[in-house]
């Protein structure tokens, strides 16, 4: 959840270390903090508020000192203010840490060091790896041994970096990310590639229970017992440091737009990789479907599909909810993972479960360094390029895309030759169409309540238009299957209640319309996401007619990310960084 960063090299440590956290501030934005060691003094300054901001108020850019630390805050343990915002020093200031990640026993280990004489200055779990730090320094007047030692007495999931005084940089990881950045003159360590992408492409992707240790010279890897581990150095794309807003205002916005190109790139999959992962899955005794958030949707939305076209049949799981059903699986099962990041800790969790029974995972990602793709038998990637914006979009429709990709092949070319010219034709044309759904979006400035329906394989996207409209507007939202309408929630349909139908002319269209009666009979205002204009409805958003009507969810999505969006900007929220939320959710 948070980003951490370390620099160590012949440059200034302060701009650099801001300007990362700047490019992953997506994994956390609600405090951020550098420190730099200058003359053998440590510096620290922190702050609430964004990167831009607190850098502005507080010059971190300006410290001294060739080595330092940074990070931005996702708070976890300790409210957000500025003795929580992290790094953290130990007693003498000698030593300073940044964390990613929970320390499950910080309780018992932070009472141990009260007892102790240690005095703490945060609510936070990290603080105690910095005091945990300075006890074995200062027994041991060794950075290995204190890494070591300090490594060995946690519990949880940790990633972290520290600077002592001597001029070293340590870090290391246990089930966090944590990533070293090889530069000419200089080393990183960061949560993300994006860290430190501007400034080399070759990276070294550390194992759990790794240390690295920077002196001025060298760098050195030890595992916690500290015995010496050697770890290749990878070449990672350099596309990944093309993330910036180019012509436009929010990076979600750019996100939504690039879905003209996307769909197809997901589609571009070397065959060998999909013929092996469709062997795996015809293999399955049983088959599971996990995800979390946006990629749980699409897993509902593959669940569909799968059974109608490639008559198979799919259990989807919430990630969060999947270490409950494990009594149902065995070795002959075969689990399908899909995340953008493939960093989502309930979605490793889940893999991890499944590994332990000797089941196979596939998955689906984003990111082909991620902690999940790494762990998995197969993976496809879903190859939209970084996606900052926290909100899923153009990974969202692109997983859906490598999911009907695989289906296509399930299927003998069932779906047609000629899918992704189809939906990038398709998604042109709803992208040209911003405007009008700007418009609706003012129009629906003050709503208080929106209600998404839709059925059968409109409904997943129900859900996950309901997703975006809290995230990034938040407006109550709830996606329902339509038919449970005269079950329950037309007892919500009054005047001032928004609802909005995804009725494309397939199958479900007429039960759809009878519910837009229902519906506007008691007043609501009616939106239709629809191929066909009808004058049940207050606005029309249109999509476009696809012949294969399985496909609609890749369309209709996207009229829903643009009015959140739009949304979000009537109601003065930043569509980037929603409030209280995080790309990467790496905890539990
Ligand atoms: C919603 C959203 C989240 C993510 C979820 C899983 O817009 O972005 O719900 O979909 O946190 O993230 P990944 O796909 O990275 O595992």
């Amino acid at each position: 959840m948070c980003s951490i960063i370390g620099y160590k090299g012949k440059s200034p440590a302060a701009p650099i270390l801001v300007n990362s956290l700047k490019r992953m501030e997506y994994r956390g934005y609600d405090s951020v903090g550098v420190a730099t060691l200058e003359g053998g003094k440590i510096l620290v300054k922190k702050g609430v508020g964004n990167v831009e901001k607190v850098n502005s108020n507080l010059a971190m850019e300006s410290m001294a000192g060739h080595a330092g630390v940074g990070h931005t805050r996702w708070a976890t343990h300790g409210a957000v203010t500025d003795s929580n915002a992290h790094p953290h020093s130990a007693c003498n200031n000698n030593i300073v840490v940044v964390h990613n990640g929970i320390i499950e026993n910080y309780k018992e280990l932070k009472e141990g060091l009260i007892s102790s004489g240690h005095v703490f200055t945060s609510q936070t779990d990290s603080e105690v790896i910095a005091h945990l730090l300075e006890v074995y320094y200062a027994q041991f007047s060794s950075v290995k041994k204190a890494m070591t030692e300090t490594c060995k007495k946690l519990r949880g999931a940790f990633a972290f970096v520290a600077v002592f005084n001597d001029g070293t940089i340590a870090g290391a990881r246990y089930e966090e990310p944590l990533i070293i950045g090889v530069a000419n003159g200089g080393y990183f360590l960061s949560s993300d590639v994006l860290g430190f992408i501007e400034f080399t492409d070759r990276a070294i992707f550390l194992d759990n229970r790794d240390i690295a240790i920077m002196d001025s010279t060298k760098l050195e890897l030890f595992n916690f017992e500290g015995e010496a581990v050697a770890r290749p150095i990878a070449q990672v794309a350099w596309e990944l440091g093309a993330a910036d807003k180019g012509k436009y205002a929010h990076y979600t916005l750019k996100e939504i737009n690039e879905q003209k190109s996307t769909l197809a790139d997901a589609m571009s999959q070397n065959v060998d990789t999909v013929e092996k992962f469709c062997d795996a899955i015809k293999s399955a005794a049983s088959l599971y479907i996990t995800g979390s958030g946006s990629s749980y949707h699409a897993a509902l939305v593959a669940k569909q599909v799968l059974a109608k076209f490639a008559k198979i049949r799919v259990e989807a799981v919430i990630s969060s909810e999947f270490q409950y059903v494990l009594e149902s699986m065995d070795s002959k099962s075969v689990l399908i993972a899909i995340s953008q990041s493939g960093e989502t800790a309930d979605v490793l969790n889940s893999a991890k479960l499944v590994k332990r029974m000797g089941a196979k995972i596939l998955s689906i990602v984003n990111v082909p360094t991620s902690s999940l793709a790494l762990q998995s038998d197969h993976f496809l990637l879903i190859n939209c390029g970084p996606e900052i914006g926290v909100a899923a979009t153009k990974s969202f429709t692109g997983q859906l895309a490598v999911i009907y990709n695989i289906i296509n092949r399930l299927c003998g070319g069932c779906l047609g030759a000629d899918i992704a010219s189809q939906l990038a034709a398709a998604a042109e044309k709803i992208l040209a169409g911003q405007e009008n759904i700007a418009k609706i979006a003012a129009q629906l400035k003050d709503a208080t309540d929106v209600y998404i329906l839709g059925r059968s394989i409109h409904y997943p996207i129900a859900l996950e238009g309901a997703l975006k409209l809290k995230e990034l507007a938040y407006v109550h939202a709830e996606g329902i299957a339509a038919g449970e309408l005269k079950h329950g929630p037309l007892a919500l349909m009054e005047k001032n209640t928004v609802v909005i139908l995804i009725n494309p002319h397939d199958s479900t269209f007429g039960d759809t319309i009878s519910n837009a009666h229902e519906i506007k009979a008691r007043g609501a205002t009616v939106i239709g996401i629809s191929d066909s204009k009808e004058e049940i409805y207050d606005y029309w958003i249109e999509i476009p007619r696809l012949e294969q009507e399985m496909l609609y969810p890749i369309e209709s999505v996207m009229p829903l990310q643009i009015l959140a969006y739009y949304m979000a900007l009537e109601r003065n929220a930043n569509p980037d960084y929603p409030r209280n939320l995080a790309k990467s959710v790496t905890v539990r």
